[in-house]
C-alpha cells in the first residue's frame, strides 16, 4: 500500500478509514494533503465498500492552507482548483458511499470536504463555517454550490457573507450535518452506519447514490426517468433476486455484488 505523510489510511474489514493527519496545522489542506487524499480515494474505491473520512486532533480540517494561498497567483489557483475539484467530485461520484466523521473544526475547504461526502456525522464539539470572506476571498472548492443545496440559499449566503463559525448544534439544525453524537461516540457511530451499508447489495448502493446525486443536476422529469432506468436494471441482478427471495423465505439475504 502507498505510504502517506499527511493522512492515514486504514481498513477495517471492507471499510476504509481515512484520517487527515496534520494536527499541528489543524489538518489544513495544503497541496500535498490534497494530492495524497486523491491518491487514497482512488485506491479505496476498488478495495472498500464504504469510506469514512475524519481528522486527528481538534480539527476535521481548518480549510485550505493559508500559507500556500498567500503565495498564489491566479494560474496557480486554477491548477489547485482542478485538483480540489477532481478530489471532491471523485468522492461525490464514486460508487462507494462516504461518511464524514467530523471531529472538530470543519472550516473552508474542510467544510467543503465534508459536504462532498454522502453522509455527515458530527461530534457535538465540531464547528463549521466558510470563513474565506474574512481573508478577502470566497470559497473555491464548492462552498457556494454544495452549501446552498444542503441548507438553502438564504442560510448559505448568511454563512458565506459573514464568515461566521457555527456550532455543531446549529449545523445540525440547518441540515448541514445529518447526525450529532457525543465526542467519544463519533467513530463508533460512523462505523455503525458504514457496517449497515456494507450489509446491502453494493450494486443497489451504487445505483441509489447515482440516482440521489442526479437530483442535484436533473429536473424532476429527467430525474424520475433516470431513477426508473436504474431501478429496472437492478431487476437483472442476482442480488435483487436474492433480496426478495430472502424476504419471502424469512431469512437474511446474502448479497454477492452480482
Ligand atoms: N492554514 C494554515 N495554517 C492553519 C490554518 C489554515 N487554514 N488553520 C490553522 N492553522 C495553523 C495555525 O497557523 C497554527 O499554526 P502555528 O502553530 O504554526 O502558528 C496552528 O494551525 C494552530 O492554529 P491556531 O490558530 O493557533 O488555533 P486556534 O485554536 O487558536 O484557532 C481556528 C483555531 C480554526 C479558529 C484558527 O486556526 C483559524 O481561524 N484558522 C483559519 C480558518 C480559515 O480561515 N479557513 C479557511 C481558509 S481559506
Amino acid at each position: 500500500m502507498v505510504e502517506f505523510e499527511r493522512i492515514k489510511l486504514e481498513f477495517v474489514d471492507n471499510i476504509a478509514v481515512l484520517t487527515l493527519n496534520r494536527p499541528e496545522k489543524l489538518n489544513a489542506l495544503d497541496s500535498k494533503t490534497r494530492t495524497e487524499l486523491l491518491q487514497a480515494v482512488e485506491e479505496v474505491e476498488n478495495r472498500a465498500r464504504v469510506l469514512i473520512i475524519t481528522g486527528s486532533g481538534k480539527a476535521f480540517a481548518a480549510g485550505a492552507d493559508i500559507g500556500e494561498l498567500s503565495k498564489r497567483n491566479p494560474l496557480d489557483c486554477i491548477e489547485s482548483a482542478k485538483l480540489g475539484t477532481r478530489l471532491f467530485t471523485k468522492i461525490e461520484e464514486m460508487d462507494i458511499p462516504s461518511i464524514a466523521a467530523i471531529n472538530g473544526y470543519a472550516l473552508g475547504g474542510g467544510c467543503e470536504l465534508a459536504m462532498a461526502c454522502d453522509i455527515r456525522v458530527a461530534s457535538k464539539k465540531a464547528k463549521f463555517g466558510q470563513p474565506e470572506i474574512n481573508i478577502g476571498i470566497i470559497p473555491g472548492a464548492g462552498g457556494t454550490q454544495r452549501l446552498p443545496r444542503l441548507v438553502g440559499v438564504g442560510m448559505a449566503k448568511k454563512l458565506v457573507l459573514t464568515g461566521e463559525i457555527i456550532s455543531a448544534e446549529e449545523a445540525y439544525r440547518i441540515g448541514l450535518v445529518d447526525e450529532l453524537v457525543d465526542e467519544d461516540k463519533l467513530m463508533d457511530r460512523a462505523m455503525e452506519i458504514a457496517r449497515r451499508i456494507c450489509e446491502k447489495s453494493p450494486i443497489a448502493v451504487a445505483f441509489a447514490k447515482r440516482a440521489l446525486n442526479s437530483s442535484n443536476s436533473m429536473n424532476l422529469h429527467d430525474g424520475l426517468e433516470y431513477e426508473l432506468s436504474l431501478f429496472s436494471i437492478l431487476f437483472s441482478t442476482e442480488d435483487a433476486k436474492e433480496g426478495m427471495n430472502a424476504f419471502l423465505e424469512k431469512r437474511k439475504p446474502e448479497f454477492r455484488g452480482r
